[in-house]
């Protein structure tokens, strides 16, 4: 594919919601740390060079203990992150050199496969912004503020969003430093799409993913990614 591309690996968040003593991104899953999963299929997809984001104090172990251990040669640089997800994308975006496309990841999903990520490669070059998602199995229903039902949104058009999302890379950083510089805009972000439909005109194309590209977020999501690995590495 022409045009240098990078991914933005994110691996700087708490996993408040995994309640465990080790941040999830380095729980083991078969021997391993999910994040080693993570790495694996960027390195083996069409990407140029990933930039790789850690907690704080934590770049030098994921250098020795992840990069190095399993030799992935395609991480060019780790950076700490913020305390946001959005304030560590910032800083993975500012850390990306020479790239035309960039793609942002969840270290967190690491069900991901070079497929998905060479399709939101190419989305990338066809849209100038696209995201990967599934269409949703299950009914939605969006609740009143005493917790009952208000609304039901016409499933047939609703996605549940997953990553990587990917993006000309002037593009998404333009979007990034306006929201960075202005402060209402800043809550409730959660993706990076929403970063640029709000801060540019650019139209956002959906793309499919896997419904196994699940996030690991809660201790059940352990074990359903745990099966889904030891398929796909079988
Ligand atoms: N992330 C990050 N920097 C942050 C917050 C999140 O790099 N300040 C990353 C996480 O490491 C994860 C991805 O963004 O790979 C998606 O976030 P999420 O699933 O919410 O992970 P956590 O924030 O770690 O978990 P929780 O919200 O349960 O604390
Ligand atoms: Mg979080």
């Amino acid at each position: 594919m022409e045009g240098r591309t990078a991914a933005v690996l994110l691996a700087a968040g708490k996993g408040t919601r995994m309640e465990s003593q080790v941040h999830k991104q380095y729980l083991e899953i078969c021997g391993k740390p999910l994040l080693y999963y993570t790495l694996h299929a960027f390195e083996n997809s069409s990407v140029d060079e990933i930039i790789l984001v850690t907690g704080y104090g934590e770049t030098e172990y994921c250098q020795k203990e992840i990069v190095e251990k399993y030799g992935f040669t395609k991480v060019k640089a780790i950076t700490e992150g913020g305390k946001e997800r959005y304030h560590s994308v910032h800083r993975g975006l500012k850390a990306v050199k020479d790239c035309e496309y960039v793609l942002i990841h969840d270290g967190a999903r690491p069900c991901v496969t070079a497929e998905i990520i060479d399709r939101a490669s190419l989305g990338a070059r066809t849209y100038r912004a696209c995201v990967v998602g599934m269409p949703v199995k299950d009914t939605i229903k969006v609740s009143d503020e005493e917790e009952f039902a208000s609304v039901t949104p016409d499933r047939s058009r609703l996605w549940l969003i997953q990553t990587p999302q990917a993006f000309e890379y002037s593009l998404v950083l333009k979007a990034y430093e306006m929201l960075m510089s202005s402060e209402q805009h800043q809550e409730g972000i959660t993706d990076d799409a929403m970063v640029v439909e709000t801060m540019t005109q650019e139209k956002v194309k959906l793309i499919r993913g896997d419904y196994s590209n699940i996030k690991v977020t809660t201790p059940e999501d352990l074990e359903i990614a745990a099966l889904f690995l030891q398929k796909a590495f079988k």
